[in-house]
């Protein structure tokens, strides 16, 4: 049984007693790690994480997984979009046999300053299992991969879930090249100069067509699995909310601070701030949650009227029309002062297999399950006909995206058990 007290914020305090599932092996190789993510990125004085695309950071943690693989002997394979898989078995061989792969994973880039769990957790948590598979001497029917998405965020191009969007063809590769970063450097630049050609970036249909089941372990990013009533550490996935994301932009014009009447100004912002008081009132009217947490002020002086705000709406909510009602609103409030705005990004109403989600919860005992606000390179899969599940780890701050977020070490392990018994229900094989 677990027996742990509860780490410190986002660091991991070593192995924990183990259960059926894990090994006392799996729990150290978790520990190590995690111990060696930890610095990748990580902000001195927020204790924040900024790892973003085709940076040096996402270099280093690109390596990190290769080394990971190699260490296991696992086969690095990288695809046409950039996104790491490491393969236990041969994936062509197997489905040559109709017996196609197994992947589970998620992904190691942040938001601006994130927290350490959204992303990492599921990929060390995959490791993790495989060790434990392995300790116990298992040997899969079908192989399995861990996989490393890139740039599931878009914190640095704008477009979440970049790597699965373009690897399935749910972007093009020419607005995959075009998305600009806040320099203006292109995703095709930030390719080029990270080592990789960005005429090779496309949909790999072959890469895909390994999968035959995919599934993510992602900490929970909201407080459920910490109700009273509840009292989890694990939950499987149900679906995946509508969400979108919309660019806003108004327009005015560059003055004097001092010595421009109020009658005279043309001011930009004033546009901007009836449209995010709007999308407040919007998403109460329609039962829905909307965001605007990034604007971009031209020319930017404290003392210069604006002459242009960028900002981001996104807009989520459990009914697709009560989000495009959201939108229509805001967008009704933009046009009113001459503005203008763009859809970036739209993923309809998303559920995950809902077989293999029941499959999983009776394997796991009756474990809860949950649908999610939260986009994930799970959904982009499970949008593209792969049957696709998620299992949620219990964080008991219910932060996300924030350095507050969290998961105790023992919840961590009990994500690699269940995780573990999936991987050997779903690979078959002997154990
Ligand atoms: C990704 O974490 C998202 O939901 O935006
Ligand atoms: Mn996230
Ligand atoms: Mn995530």
């Amino acid at each position: 049984m677990w027996s742990r007290p509860r780490s410190a914020c986002g660091v991991w305090n070593g192995p924990v007693t183990s259960n059926d599932a894990t090994t006392a092996g799996a729990e150290a190789t978790f520990a190590g790690m995690w111990r060696d993510l930890a610095p990748v990125g990580r902000d001195g004085r927020s204790g924040g994480y900024q790892r973003f695309a085709w940076t040096r950071e996402d270099h280093t943690l690109r390596e990190w997984f290769a080394s990971e693989a190699e260490r296991r002997g696992l086969d690095l394979t990288v695809d046409r979009v950039g996104n790491q898989w490491a393969w236990w078995g041969d994936p062509d061989a197997a489905l040559a046999a109709g017996r196609p792969g197994i992947a589970t994973g998620s992904h190691l880039d942040s938001v601006p300053d994130g927290g350490a769990f959204d992303g990492p957790l599921g990929v060390v948590s995959a490791f993790a299992s495989v060790d434990a598979l392995r300790e116990r001497g298992f040997e899969p029917d079908r192989p399995i991969a861990v996989v490393n998405f890139v740039d599931e965020e878009g914190a640095r191009f704008g477009v979440a879930c970049a790597g699965s969007r373009v690897l399935t063809g749910a972007m093009t590769a020419d607005r995959a090249r075009s998305l600009t970063d806040a320099d203006g450097v292109s995703m095709a630049e930030a390719l080029r100069a990270a080592g990789r050609d960005p005429e090779e970036l496309g949909p790999d249909a072959d890469n895909v067509r390994r999968v035959g089941t995919f599934v993510e372990l992602h900490v929970e990013q909201g407080r459920h699995l910490s109700l009273p009533e509840v009292d989890q550490p694990v939950a499987v996935g149900s679906d995946i909310w509508p969400h979108g994301r919309w660019r806003l932009h108004t327009l005015g014009e560059a003055n004097h601070a001092g010595t421009t009447r109020l009658a005279d100004r043309d001011d930009a912002m004033l546009g901007f701030a009836a449209a995010v008081i709007a999308a407040r009132r919007a998403a109460e009217s329609h039962g829905c949650v909307a965001t605007i947490g990034k604007v971009v002020v031209t020319p930017g002086g404290v003392n210069a009227i604006a002459s242009e705000v960028t900002g981001w709406l996104d807009a989520r909510g459990s009914d697709e029309s009560a989000v495009r009602r959201v939108v229509a609103d805001v967008t009704e409030v933009v046009e009113e002062f001459g503005g203008l705005v763009v859809e970036d990004s739209w993923t309809g109403t998303t559920p995950f297999d809902p077989g293999l989600a029941r499959r999983i919860a009776t394997r796991l005992g009756g474990i809860p399950v949950l649908g999610t606000g939260a986009g994930h390179d799970a959904g982009i899969l499970a949008n593209a006909g792969v049957p696709t599940a998620m299992l949620f780890v219990r964080n008991p701050t219910g932060i996300s995206h924030s350095p507050e977020e969290f998961a105790t070490s023992e919840d961590c392990l009990a994500g690699v058990a269940a995780l573990t018994t999936v991987l050997l229900d779903l690979a078959g094989g002997a154990s």
